[in-house]
């Protein structure tokens, strides 16, 4: 197993070196998490207990590549370095950091975790991708419970930077610490949350967005599309640079975020938004599918992923000139390719 110097945090051109990821499910987000790894030139072990798993995976790896090329591959960077296992304790017994990614539930995930840490040697951090759970529930009965942590990415994992990392009541600073210097050596931006919440910080935002969808849908106010242009033309544009509280605070003029709430104040107290989610009746369940299909307009999954990571690329590479966001990280991404060649 290779060393971890967890003194070792961002600095634009250092790296970890050589690692081996366990993933422990390999379903969209585990397989997300294997394709990161690979690019970084990092060994994967997984496992998953599907029949068709091992291939399902290779195909996602296959399918992902391309992309992953185009932002840029570190030395060694290899599609076929992964190892399917048997066992999540063969995983748990062969990797240097292990992530875990089963159905986002309760019971199944202490489940697995249990046969995880039951394996895994005690200094190997063991994440779970979870994207709302709280890691004190999750890791109360683990075996060595202070080297568990969240660590919630957005899907395409390969791609997107932003990771959250959630401590649970007994996960030690040291595992955040190395939670930290962990996901910034897989080129990522960790955001650590303070305060354990169920759904913690990004999706609590991206719910309640959906949220007023369902109910939009449901009154009939507007199609799938129409809310979907609302943001792509719009307001998605701005997030992708500068997130929501930046924006309105140019939005208010001179005068900032301090005008803007005088100004929107009192349209925040109306009950513009409904905060609680409709009823998912069939009606409003086939309202919202049959919408996604016509936007889709015949194209497949396949083809939606294809294009999804082709414009996700552009805005990295856009934004990496001007150092905003996700172009701050690509920019870091090629400056440790170009210093370790
Ligand atoms: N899909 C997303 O956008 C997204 C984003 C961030 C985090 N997450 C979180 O990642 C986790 C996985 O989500 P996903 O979207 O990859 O789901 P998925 O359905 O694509 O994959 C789940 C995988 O778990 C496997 N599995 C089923 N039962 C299992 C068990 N008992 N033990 C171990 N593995 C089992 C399945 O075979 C499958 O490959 C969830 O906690 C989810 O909340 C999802």
């Amino acid at each position: 197993m290779s060393a971890e110097d967890p003194t070792l945090t961002t600095d634009g051109s250092k790296t970890l070196g050589s690692k081996k990821l366990g993933v422990v499910a390999t379903g969209v987000i585990g397989g997300g998490w294997a394709v990161r790894a690979l690019s970084r030139g990092w060994d994967v072990v997984a496992w998953d207990p599907a029949p068709d798993a091992e291939a399902k995976l290779r195909d996602y790896i296959e399918r992902a590549w391309p992309s992953v090329v185009e932002l840029g591959l570190f030395e060694g960077a290899d599609p076929s370095r992964v190892t399917f296992v048997d066992t999540p304790q063969e995983v748990a017994e062969a990797a240097d950091w292990i992530q875990t990614s089963a159905p986002e539930n309760e019971a199944i995930k202490i489940d697995l975790l249990t046969k995880v840490a039951a394996a895994a040697p005690q200094e190997t951090v063991i994440a779970s991708s979870s994207s709302g759970l709280l890691p004190s529930r999750l890791q109360a009965d683990l075996r060595f419970p202070e080297r568990f942590v969240i660590g919630h990415p957005f899907n395409p994992v390969y791609l997107l930077p932003l990771v959250e990392i959630v401590p649970g009541e007994l996960t030690s600073i040291e595992t955040v610490d190395r939670a930290r210097a962990h996901y910034d050596d897989l080129v990522m931006h960790p955001l650590v949350v303070r305060k354990e919440i169920e759904g913690y910080i990004s999706d609590r935002l991206q719910e309640a967005l959906w949220r007023e969808i369902l109910h939009m849908v449901n009154e009939g106010v507007a199609t799938t599309e129409e809310l979907d242009d609302a943001i792509a033309y719009g307001p998605g544009l701005r997030w992708a640079g500068m997130g929501t509280n930046l924006t309105f605070h140019l939005a208010g003029g001179q005068g900032g975020m301090r005008h803007m709430l005088a100004q929107f104040g009192p349209a925040l107290k109306l009950p513009w938004t409904k905060l609680e989610a409709p009823e998912l009746t069939d009606t409003l369940i086939d309202d919202m599918a049959t919408g996604c299909e016509a936007q889709a307009d015949g194209r497949s999954i396949d083809e939606l992923e294809r294009l999804r990571d082709d414009y996700v690329i552009a805005v990295m590479k856009a934004l990496e000139p001007i150092g905003l966001g996700a172009g701050e990280i690509q920019a870091r991404r090629e400056a440790r390719i170009a210093s370790a060649s």
